[in-house]
């Protein structure tokens, strides 16, 4: 008994802390507090419309990659978080959503995304990444009705 319980508790304290607690988990992050509007215009100013779609922005003077069209933003049944955003962009090769085709890949696995990280200043981030999570709505999850049968 004494060994029985002694090993429910290391399976317990294992799988209560091994996850998330790594030295790159997202724990401790939090980002200050960005303005929408300016985060608009980081997104026109760095071009993302060559390779994304974003509902309402259109901006004609961007030439577009032919190949790459992904939307951002819209309805999503998660609900998209700071970390992710800020992820994607500093770090597009690790991915949060089901992108991982092939045409946005390099054959090394690498992603075909541009890498601001040396000309965007963290301000810009910040404000970029209010912008998007504000374009990103939660869609409810949908439950499945069940009819109810008499016998
Ligand atoms: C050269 C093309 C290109 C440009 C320019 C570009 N992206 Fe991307 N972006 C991609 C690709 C390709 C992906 C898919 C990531 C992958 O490789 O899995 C992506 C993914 C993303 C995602 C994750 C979307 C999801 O649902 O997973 C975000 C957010 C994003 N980009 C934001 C931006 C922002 C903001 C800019 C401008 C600062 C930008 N991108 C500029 C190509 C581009």
């Amino acid at each position: 008994m004494k060994y029985f319980l002694l090993s429910l508790f290391i399976v317990m304290s294992l799988t209560l802390f091994s996850c998330d607690e790594g030295v790159d988990s997202p724990r401790g992050f939090s980002l200050p507090k960005g303005s929408i509007e300016a985060g608009k215009i980081v997104f026109l100013k760095y071009k993302c419309l060559a390779c994304h779609t974003l509902k309402g922005i259109e901006d004609t003077s961007i030439a577009k990659q032919q190949t790459i069209f992904i939307a951002l933003g819209g309805k999503k049944t998660k609900i998209v978080t700071y970390a992710e955003l800020v992820t994607s962009i500093i770090n597009p090769s690790h991915k949060f959503s089901n992108l991982e085709l092939p045409e946005f890949r390099t054959p090394q696995g690498e992603s075909k995304m541009k890498v601001f990280n040396d000309e965007m200043t963290v301000t810009e981030l910040i404000d970029l990444v209010s912008f998007l999570q504000a374009n990103y709505s939660l869609k409810p999850y949908q439950q499945t009705r069940y009819q109810y049968y008499p016998h």
